[in-house]
């Protein structure tokens, strides 16, 4: 069995990443980090604070110079710049919430949605009408993303900080998805939710992967996160301690020894 499924072509995974490597002056914040993750699949981040998780997306994203290559869907994509990376599908949420505080969640959504909504200027004075009915056309397709993320109607006229903390984190989510992403990277979107969001959120990430979208989650929550992920990259110092399943990496003696060792 094993041998025949290692025998069959592996297709490429949604993204990888090899042998990353960040410095900040003096500071190795990432050293040889690799990890990959399959369409469908949720890959786990998790590691104590200053680890050098941010650190893994802002490499990945190339917000940062670094070592290492990656690549999306089987291309190597090391080159490509930020803007780049996300027109081919991957996307990042940060760990923070951002905004835009004056437009309503749903313009919030319309905004980012680009060339979907936006007609353009020369397009609106020449042809007002078609700049009306594609920007009525990206509200319509705004308010069902909302809803596929779990944005209940009654929210979406009113201004993100109008509408509760846990519906502000699924619209964070939402807004980093835009008009579509293969790879989603996630920074601790659970922070900060309290039992029924975090429920809310498990079942967005699940009907996340069941469309295909690969995962990328750095979380904190370890019941969430053995919860939901397909496999667990454990970061220490920059450095990759432990790479498996959830079950694999729960008996790791190495990661015993550092979450035991520094008691948080
Ligand atoms: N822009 C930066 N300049 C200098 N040092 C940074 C910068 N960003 C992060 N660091 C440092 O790099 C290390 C890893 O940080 P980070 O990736 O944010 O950790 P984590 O997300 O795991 O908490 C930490 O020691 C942090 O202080
Ligand atoms: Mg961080």
């Amino acid at each position: 069995m094993a041998l025949a499924s290692t025998a069959r072509a592996a297709p490429s995974p949604a993204l990888r990443v090899e042998g990353l490597g960040v410095r900040y002056g003096a500071l190795v914040a990432l050293d040889d980090v690799s990890w990959e993750v399959h369409p469908g699949e949720l890959l786990g981040i998790i590691g104590p604070n200053g680890a050098g998780k941010s650190t893994c997306y802002e490499a990945t994203t190339a917000l940062v110079s670094r070592q290492g290559r990656v690549s999306l869907a089987g291309h190597d994509v090391s080159d490509v710049p930020p803007y780049g990376l996300a027109a081919l599908g991957l996307k990042r949420a940060f760990q923070q919430n951002a905004f835009f505080e004056d437009l309503s969640v749903l313009d919030n959504l319309v905004a980012v949605l680009g060339a979907r909504a936006h007609a353009g200027l020369l397009g609106s004075v020449l042809r007002p009408l078609a700049a009306a009915r594609r920007r009525s056309a990206a509200q319509v397709y705004a308010a069902q993303q909302l809803l596929r993320f779990g944005i209940p109607a009654a929210y979406h006229a009113l201004r993100p900080k109008e509408i509760p903390y846990g519906v502000q984190r699924m619209l964070s989510i939402a807004l980093a998805f835009g008009d579509g992403a293969s790879v989603l990277l996630l920074d601790e979107p659970a922070a900060g939710l309290g039992g029924e969001d975090m429920e809310r959120l498990v079942q967005l990430l699940l009907k996340l992967k069941r469309d295909g979208v690969a995962l990328v989650v750095i979380e904190h929550h370890m019941d969430l996160i053995m919860a939901v992920a397909d496999r667990i990259c454990v970061l220490d110092l920059g450095r990759r301690l432990a790479y498996g399943t959830p079950a694999q990496v729960r008996q790791d003696p190495q990661v015993l020894d550092a979450y035991l060792g520094r008691a948080s």
